[in-house]
């Protein structure tokens, strides 16, 4: 260190130091992520005297020195600190730039701030490039501590919360992990449709697609104010063909000239599109079409009835069944009047399907993609995390490292239910009767996960009366292959089962829970035509949030979240 350095106060002299470090501009706009300065390991220290562009939303600001100059805490979601920012007053109209939710653009240089701050770095303003103003009197989210029933009101603005900011943060990078563990192992993303045409889970919790609505909405408003042809319209359209047929026969037995024949036909032909062109439209009746007494669907956008669909996974099984691992992650709908805190109407699956695999396979996939998830939110996200802690959930944070590193419980239906009878029996009260044969609800899930075991349980092996046709018969030919990871805070994370790959087998299972075979003789052609043992299983990606964030509602998880009686935006 040269001598004269050492006259300097501290954070000079560091800064001196770090003067070759550099911040890099955003590659498609012209700032540099806040992320990029306060994100570093030395929180920024090593870029003072660098002269960067940020732009950002104020967290907070005041004036300060009498109005001299004001601080301004500046977020730009690209991660949970935000800048500090010093601007005199010679630069702009400090009272404008103070209130929360202000959007500023500023260039300056990064300086080290004075010993006992808590900030690394702060960025001395040399110019305001430009301002969003924020009129704090009608601001609908300021400052003071807003709750997340009251953000679900405010869908458009709430991303501008610390809390909802940082749970995107998660969300993306839960998104980023899940690609990155099933393309590690060799799976193929498939894009499964949003509009089916046939129900998976069997479940009939479809929202039907139909343009037969408006279709009709539309025709009402035409004919009123174009009424149809009446009986003496058509008439009169009759009797002109009529006469013009009569002209063309009259012309031709007179054998009249060519042209003037070929005239008199055209105009008969006229006389002939007005007249069908009339009926057409006297057919025409407001009102849903309907045949025999039914809706008439062949009248429909798709000839048939449509629906947004419940589960990519019988379709994911034609590719599984083809090209071999696959999965789909997409949004899925159920139109089930579940209030719950872990329900909504649109959430978003993960669904792998695994091939020339059992349900062993199946448990060890599900259970190495939960690791593989926790694993990558302690590495790539531990900002947030800690947020999370701080603010929501203090243990969520053991919570991941636990579910991490241990193995999870794997026992059947039969002593999952020999468990909680146990319970019953030393005191323990349900809602729900416990009893072989019973759906396992909520409160018995969360009580094996949370209380019995406090770690994630694998269910296997349940009643083949509570499941869906498409699971494996066991042996024993009371229960299916199928399993269910339960965990802490939320229950029933992932549900999954072994396929039934025997044509015959599953033909009967389709009739005896009632369904037609008609509409799931395509699936069935999976298993008459190069059959293959094949297992997987579907995620539900918001509860997988929950569980990680420690957050108590599913609304607050998935950005527009759906659910009986709202879909804003
Ligand atoms: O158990 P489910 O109904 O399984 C299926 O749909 C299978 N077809 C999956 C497969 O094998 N490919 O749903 C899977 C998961 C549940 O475990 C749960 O986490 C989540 O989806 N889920 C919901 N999440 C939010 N809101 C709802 N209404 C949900 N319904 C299910
Ligand atoms: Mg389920």
């Amino acid at each position: 260190m040269a001598e004269t350095d050492q006259a300097l106060p501290l954070s000079d002299q560091l800064a001196a130091m770090n003067l070759t470090d550099t911040v890099e501009k955003h590659a498609f706009s012209d700032r540099v992520l806040i992320r990029s300065i306060v994100g570093r390991p030395d929180g920024g220290a090593g870029l003072a005297g660098q002269r960067v562009r940020a732009g950002g939303w104020v967290k907070t600001g005041r004036e300060q020195g009498k109005g001299t100059f004001a601080f301004l805490e500046l977020n730009d979601g690209s991660c949970p600190a935000s800048l500090q920012v010093i601007v005199d007053a010679g630069l702009a109209v400090l009272s404008k730039l103070v209130a929360t939710g202000t959007c500023v653009v500023v260039d300056g240089i990064l300086k080290v701030p004075p010993e006992g701050t808590r900030q690394k770095i702060e960025l001395r303003v040399e110019k305001v490039v430009s301002v969003g103003e924020v009129d704090p009197a009608k601001y609908p989210i300021p400052k003071t501590k807003l709750t997340l029933e009251f953000l679900r009101d405010h869908l458009h603005l709430r991303a501008r919360t610390n809390t909802i900011a940082a749970i995107a943060r998660i969300r993306n990078a839960l998104a980023f992990a899940t690609h990155s563990f099933f393309q590690e192992h060799n799976f193929l993303y498939v894009h499964t449709p949003i509009l089916t045409t046939s129900d998976c889970e069997g479940a009939g919790e479809m929202f039907q697609v139909t343009t037969l609505i408006s279709e009709s909405e539309k025709l009402e408003k035409e004919l009123i104010k174009n009424p149809p042809p009446s009986e003496v319209d058509i008439e009169a359209a009759r009797q002109v063909v009529s006469e013009r047929g009569e002209a063309v026969k009259q012309l031709k037995a007179a054998k009249a000239s060519k042209s003037e024949i070929t005239a008199s036909v055209a105009e008969l032909n006229k006389a002939k599109e007005n007249l069908s062109k009339l009926e057409e439209r006297s057919k025409l009746k407001p009102g849903i079409p309907k045949k025999d007494g039914k809706i008439d669907y062949t009248q429909d956008f798709f000839a048939r009835q449509a629906f947004l669909t419940v589960s990519g996974q019988l379709q994911v099984e034609t590719y599984a069944c083809a090209v071999s691992n696959v999965y789909t992650f997409g949004p899925t709908f159920r139109a089930e009047h579940s209030h719950t805190s872990r329900h909504l109407a649109e959430f978003w699956m993960v669904e792998p399907e695994i091939t020339f695999a059992d349900l062993q396979d199946d448990m060890n996939c599900a259970e190495a993609y939960v690791k593989y998830m926790c694993n990558w939110l302690l590495d790539r996200c531990l900002d947030d995390m800690l947020f999370m802690a701080k603010s929501y959930d203090k243990g969520c944070i053991d919570r991941l490292r636990m579910v991490a590193s241990i193995p999870f419980v794997r026992i059947s239906y039969t002593e999952a239910v020999e468990l909680l009878e146990e319970a019953v029996r030393g005191g323990k009260k349900f809602e729900n009767e416990v009893k072989w044969g019973i759906d396992l609800a909520s409160e018995h899930e969360r009580y094996l996960t949370e209380v019995k075991f406090q770690k994630p349980v694998i269910v296997y092996n349940y009643p083949k009366g509570i499941k869906a046709f498409y699971m494996r018969l066991n042996d024993d030919l009371k229960t299916v292959a199928a399993m269910d990871v339960l965990v802490p805070k939320v229950g029933e994370l992932i549900g999954g089962s072994q396929r039934e790959e025997r044509y015959e087998v599953i033909r009967e299972r389709i009739l005896e829970v009632g369904l037609p075979l008609e509409p799931y003789e395509w699936y069935l052609d999976l298993r008459r035509y190069g059959t293959v043992k094949h297992c997987g299983f579907g995620l539900g990606f918001e509860r997988m949030i929950l569980f990680a964030t420690g957050i108590e509602n599913i609304r607050d998880v998935i950005p527009f979240p759906r659910y009986p009686g709202r879909a804003d935006l």
